[in-house]
């Protein structure tokens, strides 16, 4: 049996699944995120171990859990928490969606060593720029960091005593040299840090340690091999059988992600396309990414005293798009555009316009946002022919139809739950566990395909047209 631990935004997933992967049992439990100032996204380290707790408690209550030896850790990416020789957070994370430390991110970008040595962008989402800030805002803070440690690392600190990161969450700090697989002391020094501040590597699918002992007793869990494990999108991609040179996967949660494995490291950060590594030995990925993906449609169920599942209910068949046009920038926006300060832009709105056609210009406009990130992906040379959708917001069947439409290519539902990033953990716990290599991660089982509409295709290019326009005609005022 093994365990999948997905520390998510909005909430912290544990799945129980027995050698033939088969989900025994499964909790959630919500997270809170603050948001103190415009632009800042923090949560309490603290929160995410006692999630871990009830969640795995949760997992016992339910199952004999004395056959789990092994378990697999995923967690949003690229947070910033930095811990005291005590090994306590000195400050609350600053998350993935955090976009303060802009003006640090451009000054770094502006390094060429850092594209060079990492294949990435600096964004201002991204772990480095985010502790440079707290070095020149919080000096005090900065001086005491023992660690920097990426979300789900700080969790594996608490459940086995191990400061220790894997390559995909790495690739996301602008510390990692991308292609070698291993700390930049180089870009550490960049920025006032040494190898030291930072955890030791392992591979996702290598072990990275034990459950301490007092929790394994207070848990009523074995003291299971714990794997590197990976960030979420990775442990997604795990979770779906992404793991192969071509295939896809598209997720539709807080934020968007249009992911796709590649056979070597192919990095190319003009495109504002992410290149990082994968969590299994010697593979990388590509994915461009969206801020607000189903965050864009929570936004307007806020605004409008809706749920999100309101606003989607019956829209129908897709249409060929109206003239309203949404562009969904709410916290800034990573592909293509790596623009921290744009925001949100409703256009074209007149007197008919109600919550429902604000729904789909919602939809739509996010749905633009997935084409611009395939647009970035193909000119790195990597070519979706179909993916898996994946994440909350596959749920609306309009959605996706969408979707397929605007990209091109369609879209494959998995036949059975969305167990996404925690069962990609669980399998890297079973790789951990066992020495399974990718065999393991096969794809899930297809419930239905959801076919483009070539009769849509030139509105929907025309549409696509109007909404990068709009961009670059409202970055210069927005
Ligand atoms: C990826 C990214 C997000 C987070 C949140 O680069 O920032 O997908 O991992 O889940």
């Amino acid at each position: 049996m093994y365990i999948g631990l997905d520390l998510g935004t909005s909430s912290l997933k544990a799945i129980l699944i027995d050698d033939a992967q088969q989900v025994l049992a499964e909790h959630a439990v919500p997270l809170t995120v603050q948001r103190p100032a415009d632009g800042w996204s923090e949560q309490d380290p603290q929160s995410w171990c006692d999630a871990a707790v009830k969640a795995l408690g949760a997992l016992a209550a339910a199952q004999d859990c004395s056959g789990v030896t092994g378990i697999g850790l995923s967690g949003h990416m690229h947070g910033a928490t930095l811990i005291g020789k005590d090994d306590a957070p000195l400050r609350p994370c600053m998350l993935w969606n955090d976009t303060r430390s802009h003006a640090q991110a451009a000054a770094m970008d502006a390094k060429a060593r850092f594209r060079d040595i990492t294949g990435n962008i600096v964004f201002p989402g991204f772990t480095a720029p985010k502790v440079e800030w707290v070095r020149e805002n919080e000096p005090e803070i900065f001086g005491r960091i023992a660690k920097v440690l990426l979300p789900k690392d700080y969790l594996r600190l608490f459940l086995t005593g191990e400061h220790v990161s894997e390559m995909s969450d790495a690739a996301g700090t602008a510390w990692l040299n991308t292609g070698a697989r291993d700390w930049s002391d180089e870009l550490l020094a960049d920025c006032n840090l040494t190898r030291d501040q930072m955890p030791s590597l392992v591979e996702g699918s290598a072990p990275s340690g034990r459950l301490r002992a007092d929790l394994a007793t207070l848990l009523g869990l074995p003291r299971a091999v714990v794997a590197g494990g990976a960030g979420d999108n990775a442990a997604a991609a795990i979770g779906a059988g992404v793991v192969e040179d071509g295939t896809a996967f598209l997720s539709l949660g807080t934020s968007g992600v249009l992911f796709a494995a590649t056979n070597g490291y192919r990095p190319d950060p003009e495109t504002a396309v992410h290149s990082f590594c994968h969590a299994v030995p010697r593979t990388w990925h590509q994915m461009g990414v969206i801020l607000a993906a189903t965050d864009a449609l929570e936004w307007l169920a806020r605004l409008t005293g809706q749920t999100a599942a309101d606003l989607t209910r019956d829209l129908g068949a897709v249409e060929a798009p109206g003239r309203t046009l949404f562009l969904p920038y709410l916290g800034g926006e990573r592909t293509p555009h790596n623009d921290a300060a744009i925001r949100g832009q409703f256009l074209h709105l007149d007197h008919a316009t109600d919550a429902r056609a604000a729904a789909r210009a919602v939809l739509q406009g996010v749905s633009y946002a997935f084409a611009d990130c395939n647009r970035a992906l193909a000119a790195t040379g990597t070519r979706i022919e179909s993916a898996l959708a994946t994440g909350g917001g596959a749920r609306s069947e309009h959605w996706l139809s969408m979707l397929a439409s605007t990209l091109g290519f369609p879209l494959e539902v998995p036949q059975a739950g969305d167990f996404g990033a925690a069962l990609g953990a669980a399998r890297l716990g079973q790789m951990a566990a066992t020495g399974a290599g990718i065999e393991i991660a096969g794809k899930p089982l297809i419930a239905r395909t959801v076919q483009p509409d070539a009769g849509l295709r030139a509105a929907l290019a025309d549409g696509h047209e109007r909404y990068r326009a709009a961009y670059d005609l409202l970055r210069g005022i927005a």
